[in-house]
């Protein structure tokens, strides 16, 4: 996983990449020895897991899915449109560093304005000219907006404000033809996690990276498209894992938050995930922004299957 040629193409919250070599370590023996022939990756966000994964192994079939679905379909047209993508990302590319910096706000509030306006006429089931576009607008929003958030307002406007970056690469052609390359073949999906249960089977690694549960109470960043996702969703998450282990004999891993960092009576995940291995990885981000408590926060990696070698 070390050598990566192809990395996510987005920024996205929640992306794995500086935890890979410590997720590495817990991959199912299984997959090392090669007999996983499917790979499921239902929360798939930046895909940092899915891109290090294909780099390293063979797999007979993938399937990625998201339940944003702008996000996917920009998967799909980095997919099967590539060329026409970046003809767009090299216009952009070049407007927004030709624009003078006092200008760049006004150049983002008009591309998110387009983007918000546009969304009604948007067929997310046959990609034409104005889904190729959206994309263009979603990776430009993507690169240029405040720390790469996707957050949409009540009324489904995505409302991030403009991230102020003297550079912003909203083309990287090499990467996004490496990234185009490594999703052939592969079923991306717009939908919720539960839809892939049809895809799992014995010989499938399943890797669940859901958004994480709060750790406190001041930290409540727990939705990326308006939906909620709360105890209530996080408990018929394990539920599903379950019925994947029961029933499918798939292998699985999941990532949360480890609430016992801050409060080792908290022992949700320990309830809902019961019979399970539970690993402690570390995050590598500070606990939050109070000086004196920062340290480095432990995550938890969920898994039913032994690993190593
Ligand atoms: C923590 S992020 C995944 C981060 C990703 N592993 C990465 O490296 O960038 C969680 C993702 O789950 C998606 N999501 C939220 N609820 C979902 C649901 N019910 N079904 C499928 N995806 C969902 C969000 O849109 C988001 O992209």
């Amino acid at each position: 996983m070390k050598s990566a040629k192809v990395k996510p193409f987005l920024k996205w919250a929640g992306g794995k990449s500086q935890l890979l070599e410590q997720l590495q370590h817990y991959l199912p023996t299984t997959l090392k020895k090669g007999n996983i022939k499917t790979y499921v990756e239902p929360f798939l966000g930046g895909g940092s897991v899915f891109f290090a994964l294909s780099q390293q192994f063979k797999f007979e079939k993938v399937y990625l899915s998201d339940i944003n679905k702008d996000l996917v379909l920009t998967y799909q047209v980095v997919q099967q449109h590539l060329e026409a993508l970046l003809e767009l990302l090299t216009t952009y590319q070049t407007t927004y560093n030709q624009t003078p910096q006092a200008e760049r706000n006004k150049l983002y509030l008009s591309v998110r304005e387009l983007f918000n306006q546009q969304r009604f006429g948007i067929n997310y089931n046959e990609i034409g000219e104005k889904e190729i576009e959206r994309a263009s607008h979603f990776i430009f929003l993507n690169k240029t907006c405040f720390n790469g958030l996707f957050r949409l307002n009540a009324k489904g406007g995505f409302n991030v404000p403009y991230g102020k970056y003297k550079k912003a690469s909203i083309l990287d052609e090499a990467n996004l033809r490496a990234v185009s390359r490594s999703l052939q073949n592969v079923e991306i999906v717009h939908g919720d996690y539960s839809a892939c249960l049809d895809k799992v089977d014995a010989q499938s690694f399943v890797y669940f990276d859901p958004p994480y549960r709060p750790i406190s109470s001041t930290a409540n960043f727990t939705t990326y498209t308006g939906k909620k996702f709360g105890d209530e969703e996080q408990t018929q998450l394990a539920q599903f894992f379950r019925s994947l282990d029961k029933d499918k004999g798939a292998m699985l891993m999941l990532s949360n938050s480890d609430p016992t960092h801050e409060n080792p009576q908290d022992t949700f995940f320990q309830e809902i995930y019961e019979g399970y291995k539970f690993m402690k990885v570390s995050a590598g981000r500070a606990i939050n922004c109070d000086g004196k408590k920062r340290g480095k926060i432990t995550e938890l990696l969920i898994l039913n299957y032994n690993y190593g070698l």
